[in-house]
């Protein structure tokens, strides 16, 4: 494992994602209200661009005809057969227990500190000012 520079902050706004390559992966970066997660961008059914699709959210019922939805933006809809994952865990919504998509530790860090290494900077060089989005793969 070593930690990759892929973004700043400023990139990926609240609600939005990137898509970087490190060490030769897809792996999409999520923003979600100022935190952010990494996931495999290869869905665990049969391959497809899963982080490509819609972001969408948690919809529950306890009865028919009441539902509740929560979570909105924290699921991604696979685009190839719509199955959905959950940004924060990788857990999928059809088998819990079984599926679940690749998840990678992402951090912010404040450019000083990566100025000193071991970083790698995939994308551009990093300076002191400002914050930056490192995933560990
Ligand atoms: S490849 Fe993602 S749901 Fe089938």
């Amino acid at each position: 494992m070593s930690k990759h520079v892929v973004a700043t902050v400023a990139e990926i706004p609240p609600g939005q994602r990137k898509l970087v390559t490190v060490r030769g992966r897809s792996i999409a970066v999520f923003n979600l209200d100022g935190e952010f997660f990494g996931l495999f961008n290869r869905c665990p059914h049969q391959g497809g661009p899963m982080c490509e699709g819609i972001l969408t959210g948690l919809i529950e019922s306890d009865e028919p005809g009441h539902y509740q939805y929560s979570r909105k933006g924290e699921i991604i809809r696979c685009p190839w057969h719509s199955w959905e994952f959950d940004i924060r865990t990788g857990q999928s919504w059809c088998d819990p227990q079984r599926l679940r998509a690749r998840k990678y530790a992402v951090s912010v860090e404040p450019g000083a500190r990566l100025v000193e290494g071991p970083y790698k900077a995939e994308t551009f060089p990093v300076s002191v000012e400002g914050k930056y989005v490192v995933v560990e793969a």
